[in-house]
């Protein structure tokens, strides 16, 4: 018999207990906390995968056979994400993490999102380990710049606009990220694809609160992808308590002094005051 407690409020008391005996609490994200938001998730049923396989469009030499050969097939890509990140508005659990770090419960957060929702909610120390979509990057000299969410825009409905072409994508590429403000260089999406490194001053900042935290709680994500998925690990073996908040079991479930099975958004809603 599942000796799993189904009601919330039990496992909402054992976090509060957990929060308020920590000192150095870190929270860890992946797509399940914005799933409640309207963005899919990657891997699972209905996830992104499932309709696009990443071996195409997760990496940069697949994208690039994309382009050549199935331009449509691209922009159909770029246009769903864009459209669903474009919707999204934080959710509880957002909006809590965001709270609890102005009330000095957690430190900071480390997400694998893109999506910009832990900031849109509030939080001020937003590790992003796989970069964000609403900002460009200099591929000469690395200058970051967010973008207006006006020019996501436009690029959206460009993109929905007509059949796409080598040609007109190339454009739409070229005019999303302009020129480099420091170098004249140009400028790309700053989001990793398979197969390129993690930024090295959120992995370096990302590696050192899994060492020191005391409560490191795993939210939302199938920690499968690496190095990311290391994080829960050190901060296991670092003597952190580990809390998982996540429908469905994952490697780091057998690691969590805490497991809560619940969808992040329909848990947290019951801290959220706002
Ligand atoms: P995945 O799609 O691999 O996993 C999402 C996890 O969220 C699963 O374990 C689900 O059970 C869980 N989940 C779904 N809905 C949830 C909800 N409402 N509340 C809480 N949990 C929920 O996403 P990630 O682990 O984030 O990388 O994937 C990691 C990386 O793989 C991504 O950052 C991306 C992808 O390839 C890059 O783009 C480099």
């Amino acid at each position: 018999m599942d000796s799993t407690p189904r009601d919330p409020a039990f496992y909402v008391e054992r976090l509060k207990g957990l929060l308020q005996s920590s000192s150095r609490a870190v929270a860890f994200t992946g797509a399940g906390v914005s799933e409640e938001s309207g963005i899919p998730t990657f891997r699972g049923k209905g996830g992104l995968w499932d309709r696009y396989p990443p071996s195409l469009y997760a990496n940069p030499a697949g994208l690039m056979l994309l382009f050549l050969v199935r331009p449509s097939w691209m922009a159909a890509f770029f246009s769903d994400i864009l459209d669903s990140l474009l919707r999204a508005k934080p959710n509880p659990c957002h909006r809590v993490i965001a709270q609890w770090e102005e009330e000095g419960f957690i430190k900071a957060v480390i997400t694998q999102n893109v999506d910009d929702l832990h900031s849109t909610a509030g939080s001020v120390n937003v590790y992003e380990l796989h970069g964000n979509a609403f900002r460009v990057r200099c591929v000469r000299c690395g200058d970051r710049e967010k973008l207006a969410r006006e020019r996501l825009l436009e690029t959206a409905k460009k993109l929905n606009e007509a059949p796409q072409s080598r040609r007109s994508l190339l454009r739409l590429f070229f005019d999303f990220g302009g020129s480099c403000r420091a170098c004249g260089g140009r400028r790309r999406p700053d989001v990793v694809l398979f197969g390129e490194g993690l930024p090295q001053e959120e992995w370096d900042r990302a590696l050192r609160l899994a060492t020191e935290a005391d409560l490191f709680m795993v939210i939302g994500t199938s920690s499968l992808v690496y190095p990311a998925a290391l994080l829960p690990r050190i901060a296991a073996e670092s003597d952190a308590r580990i809390v998982e908040i996540n429908p469905e079991p994952t490697p780091v479930s057998s690691l969590a002094a805490l497991r809560i099975p619940f969808p992040a958004g329909k848990f947290f809603s019951l801290f959220d005051v706002s």
